[in-house]
C-alpha cells in the first residue's frame, strides 16, 4: 500500500512542528509550502535528516508550487501571520482572509479531495472562508481549536487533581477564543464529573472558575511569555490527532471547528463542536442536551463568531 501524503502549507513554526510528529509516528510523506520555498525546503531537509536518527521513513520535499502538493491525503493549513503581543486572534482577520483565498485556489487546483483542516487563525471564520474559497465539501474542510482548548482545560484540571493528564477528558465547545465553553458537567477524572469532584472535596468551584478562566486565555498566556509569536507544540499535536483519525478511520470523537446545518439549533456557519473523524472526514456531530446556562454560553459564543463572519464580509475582503 502506497504511503498517505500530506500537504502542509505554512512551513513556520507549526508546520515545522507538525512535519516532525507525522514523520516520527510514520502517518505518510510530507509536502511542505511555503511563500518563502527555501524555508519549506531547508526545513524539509533537516528532518529528513533527522530521519536515520529516529528510525522513521518518510519522504520529505518542500518548496513554493502548489502542483507538489497533487494528490494529498489531508492538508493542514497554518499559513498566515501569528499573534504578536497585544494583537487579539481576530486583528489578523484580513491579511489572513488574503493568505487562505491563495491556498483555498492552490487546494481546489491540485487537491481537491483532500481532508483540510485549518488551523490559521481568526479560526471560525478562517475555516469558513477556506470551505468557501476552494467549494470543498464542508465535510472536508475542520478547523482546529477544540482539540487544543480542551488540552489545555486537561492539563490544568490533571495538575490540580494531582493525577496522570491520560485519565482526565474534558469536553469544550464554541468558538476559539474568549467565548469558548468548557462544559465541565462533561469533563471529568477517570469518568467522575468535574461538579462530582467539587461535592467530594477535590477541589472548589473558585478554582475550576479560574482554570476555565487560564483555559479561555491559553493562546493569550503563551504569545505574552513568547513576545514573539504564538504557541506551536500543543497545536501542532492537537491538529496531527484530527489528522491521524482520518487516515486510521479511527473515528475519534474530537472537538473541532464544523459547519454547522441545524445541531445545536445553528446553522451556516463554523464552530466549534465535537465530531467524529474518520474517513469520511467529519462524519456526524455529537449533539448533547444542554442546561439553560449552558445553551446561553454556548449561543453567546456562536453570536461572536457570526458577528466577526459579518464584520469580515462587510469589509468585503
Ligand atoms: N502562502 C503560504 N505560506 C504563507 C503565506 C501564503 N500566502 N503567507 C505567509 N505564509 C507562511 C509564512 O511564510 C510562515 O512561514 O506562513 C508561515 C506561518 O508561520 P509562523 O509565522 O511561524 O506562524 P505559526 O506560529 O506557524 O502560526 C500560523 O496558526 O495558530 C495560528 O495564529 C496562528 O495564524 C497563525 C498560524
Amino acid at each position: 500500500m502506497a504511503r498517505k501524503k500530506i500537504a502542509l502549507i505554512g512551513a513556520g513554526n507549526i508546520g515545522g512542528t507538525l512535519a516532525h510528529l507525522i514523520g516520527l509516528k510514520e502517518l505518510g510523506d510530507v509536502v511542505m509550502f511555503d511563500v518563502f520555498g527555501g524555508v519549506a525546503a531547508g526545513k524539509a531537509l533537516d528532518l529528513a535528516q533527522s530521519s536515520p536518527v529516529d528510525d522513521f521513513d518518510c519522504a520529505y520535499s518542500g518548496g513554493s508550487d502548489y502542483a507538489a502538493i497533487a494528490g494529498s491525503d489531508v492538508v493542514i493549513v497554518t499559513a498566515g501571520f501569528p499573534r504578536m503581543a497585544g494583537m487579539s486572534r481576530d486583528d489578523l482577520l484580513t491579511k489572513n482572509a488574503e493568505v487562505i483565498g491563495q491556498v483555498a485556489d492552490g487546494i481546489r487546483t491540485h487537491a481537491p479531495n483532500a481532508f483540510v483542516i485549518v488551523i490559521t487563525n481568526p479560526l471560525d471564520v478562517m475555516v469558513a472562508v477556506m470551505q468557501e474559497k476552494s467549494g470543498l465539501p464542508a465535510n472536508m474542510v475542520v478547523g482546529m481549536a477544540g482539540v487544543l482548548d480542551s488540552a489545555r482545560f486537561r492539563l490544568f484540571l490533571a495538575r490540580e487533581f494531582d493525577v496522570s493528564v491520560e485519565d482526565v477528558t474534558a469536553f469544550v465547545l464554541g468558538g476559539h477564543g474568549d467565548t469558548m465553553v468548557p462544559l465541565t458537567r462533561y469533563s471529568t477524572v477517570a469518568g467522575v464529573p468535574v461538579p462530582d469532584l467539587i461535592k467530594m472535596g477535590w477541589t472548589t468551584q473558585d478554582k475550576i472558575d479560574a482554570i476555565v478562566k487560564r483555559t479561555a486565555n491559553g493562546g493569550g498566556e503563551i504569545v505574552k511569555l513568547l513576545e514573539r509569536g504564538s504557541a506551536f507544540y500543543a497545536p501542532a499535536a492537537a491538529a496531527v490527532a484530527m489528522a491521524e483519525s482520518f487516515l486510521k478511520d479511527k473515528k475519534r470523537v474530537l472537538p473541532c471547528a464544523v459547519k454547522l446545518n441545524g445541531e445545536y439549533g445553528q446553522s451556516d456557519f463554523y464552530v466549534g463542536v465535537p465530531v467524529v473523524i474518520g474517513a469520511g472526514g467529519a462524519e456526524r456531530v455529537l449533539e448533547v442536551a444542554f442546561t439553560p446556562e449552558e445553551k446561553a454560553a454556548f449561543d453567546a459564543s456562536c453570536d461572536a463568531v457570526k458577528k466577526l463572519l459579518a464584520d469580515f464580509r462587510a469589509i468585503g475582503a
